[in-house]
């Protein structure tokens, strides 16, 4: 018999999302998330289950959008505020000098650092336990040829291994 909460966290790797979306007057923030995936190609459909407690999903339920960034090495500087820390205390771009693009289709912008950015509207809003599951349709794709994925291959000693495949 194992704990089962202990258990689901050692589902690992995982490739590191960086989940943004925007205010009202179309300032940016986000979260990083192990737990996002594609569910359908046609329509093509990502799902990320975002916290209730958190910030992030209260923008995308305003704004109806958000970018699902393919995290690369160059963004794991970045993990230590929007992994750990709220969007309402802080403004993490400017905590991390984060460098953006504009999207072609939605007014978030995406990740100029990502392997691949995601631009999402949102298609359901599903309420999953403690968390909710937001699906999206992407209505447009990029790729940055020239990086590698980062995957979260979970703790050791406590702390978060990451590597690049
Ligand atoms: C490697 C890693 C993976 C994470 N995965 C998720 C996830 O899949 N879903 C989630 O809700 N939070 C996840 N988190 C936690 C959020 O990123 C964190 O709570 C963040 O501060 C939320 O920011 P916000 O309140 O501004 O939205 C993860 C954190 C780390 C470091």
């Amino acid at each position: 018999m194992v704990e089962i909460r202990k258990t689901l966290s050692k589902l690992k790797p995982k490739i590191v999302h960086f989940i943004l979306s925007i205010d009202k007057e179309g300032k940016p923030s986000g979260m990083v998330a192990d737990w996002a995936t594609t569910v359908s190609y046609n329509p093509p459909l990502i799902a990320v289950a975002l916290k209730k407690k958190g910030f992030t999903h209260k923008l995308i339920q305003q704004s109806k959008e958000f970018v699902v960034s393919i995290a690369t090495k160059d963004l794991e500087h970045a993990i230590s505020s929007f992994g750990y820390v709220s969007g309402e205390k802080i403004d993490k771009f400017k905590k991390t000098d984060l460098k953006t693009l504009p999207a072609k289709k939605i007014k978030t912008p995406i990740l100029k650092e990502a392997k691949y950015n995601f631009e999402c509207k949102l298609n359901k809003e599903i309420d999953v336990g403690d968390h909710f599951l937001y699906v999206g349709e992407v209505v447009q794709a990029h790729e940055n040829s020239k990086k590698e994925i980062l995957l979260n291959f979970g703790r050791k000693n406590n702390i978060r291994i990451f590597g690049t495949r």
